[in-house]
């Protein structure tokens, strides 16, 4: 076995590193959700470790720690690069060096020249490096936003809606409860789970006074909120919404932003921090966002209804022509008890990704 390719231990330890990883998704940001195992000369697991909330421990110092003296001699096997600049912690690259570790492989390399250079560092200590090891599973899963982030400077946005089968997302009365049945409703909140921030416009909180909040995860009852929330955003402009919504209860916390610009808005989260928006609509709201190309995942939840009248899942996006309709890239179609799941990719119709 070369020493620079990965062994079966390393690509097992990574593909468990991903799994970790995804359980602090939306908890980490502005950092990235990132998983390290520490592996003995064996390949055997010795510890592991995940990014803590931003500010705190990143995850190959907590993997570190909890291998003690056995890191000497050890490899970390990490899911993006090591970081390489002291900004809130020190740099990971020089806690992997200090504590004897001899190999790092990591999944994917580190967009961020803020903090780049981790490989270089410890192949200058005289670390065996294997960087890029990861097969996109990484990459386009559970640190894609955040890589999108970095090199966008805005947070990634996914867009979700839940639609009847012709394409209605509230009925011509107004009601909307319930398109789709309980396990969308459920996967919805998993969706919720992972993102940083939830994004609504004041036509859905007046019409609807969601609360936008994580409720039921697994194991818990329906109504239950889980202990960590993702921040609630309303767009209005005219202040039309008051306080006496839902949105503004104290069961996580709210901004309203009363900028006109889709791009100002995510521009004033990503300075809070956000890295992933989960936009909930309305129509008008992701029309504007569409035709600003400031959807990058679009998760649709389609329910064998019809309704033949009602309010359009989408509305005023600026197309008019088949020509410039915008396809997705699907990249997963699955069931929901009858209602149908999809998620994709927008291609504009230049063919470039914005
Ligand atoms: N099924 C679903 O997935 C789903 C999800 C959400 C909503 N809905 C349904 O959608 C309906 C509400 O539709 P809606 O279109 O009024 O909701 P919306 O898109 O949430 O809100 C639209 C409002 O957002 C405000 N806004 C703020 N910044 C904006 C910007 N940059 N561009 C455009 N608008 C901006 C505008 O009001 P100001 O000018 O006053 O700021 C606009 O009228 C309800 O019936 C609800 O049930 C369905």
């Amino acid at each position: 076995m070369s020493l620079l390719q990965a062994t079966d231990a390393e690509i097992t330890a990574l593909q468990h590193a991903a799994e970790l990883a995804r359980t602090v998704a939306g908890r980490t940001s502005p950092n990235p959700p990132v998983a390290a195992i520490i592996l003995d000369p064996q390949g055997r697991r010795i510890a592991e470790g995940v990014t803590q909330p931003a500010g705190s421990e990143h995850a190959e110092v907590i993997a570190l720690r909890a291998a003690g003296e056995l890191a000497r001699g050890a490899t970390a096997v990490v899911t993006l690069e090591p970081c390489n600049h002291t900004g809130r912690t020190g740099p990971c690259s020089q806690a992997l060096i200090d504590a004897g570790v001899v190999r790092v492989v990591f999944g994917v390399s580190d967009p961020n020249q803020q903090a780049a250079g981790g490989a270089d560092r410890l192949r200058e200590a005289g670390v065996q490096v294997l960087a890029d090891v990861d097969q996109g599973e990484i990459a386009r899963g559970v640190l894609r936003p955040w890589l999108f982030s970095v090199l966008q400077s805005r947070p990634f946005v996914t867009w979700k809606f839940a639609a009847t089968l012709d394409g209605r997302s509230a009925a011509a009365d107004g009601t909307s409860r319930w398109i789709t049945n309980a396990e969308s409703r459920a996967d919805v909140h998993a969706l919720r789970d992972i993102v940083d921030a939830v994004v609504v416009g004041s036509g859905t909180v007046l019409a609807d006074d969601p609360q936008l909040t994580v409720r039921g995860l697994a194991g818990a009852s329906e109504e239950e909120l889980a202990p960590r929330q993702p921040l609630r955003v309303v767009l209005d402009r005219r202040h039309r919404v008051g306080k006496e919504y839902r949105v503004f209860d104290d069961a996580a916390e709210t901004v309203v932003l009363d900028t006109a610009v889709p791009r100002f808005a995510l521009k004033a989260l990503y300075d809070r921090g956000v890295r992933h928006v989960l936009l909930e609509g309305g129509p008008t709201l992701a029309g504007a966002f569409l035709e600003a190309r400031l959807i990058d995942q679009v998760v649709g939840y389609v329910a064998p209804k019809l309704l033949g009248s009602g309010t359009p899942a989408l509305q005023d996006a600026g197309i008019t022509s088949m020509a410039d309709a915008v396809t997705l890239e699907v990249s997963d179609v699955s069931r929901l008890g009858d209602d149908v799941k999809i998620v994709g990719r927008p291609v504009w119709p230049t063919g470039q990704e914005e």
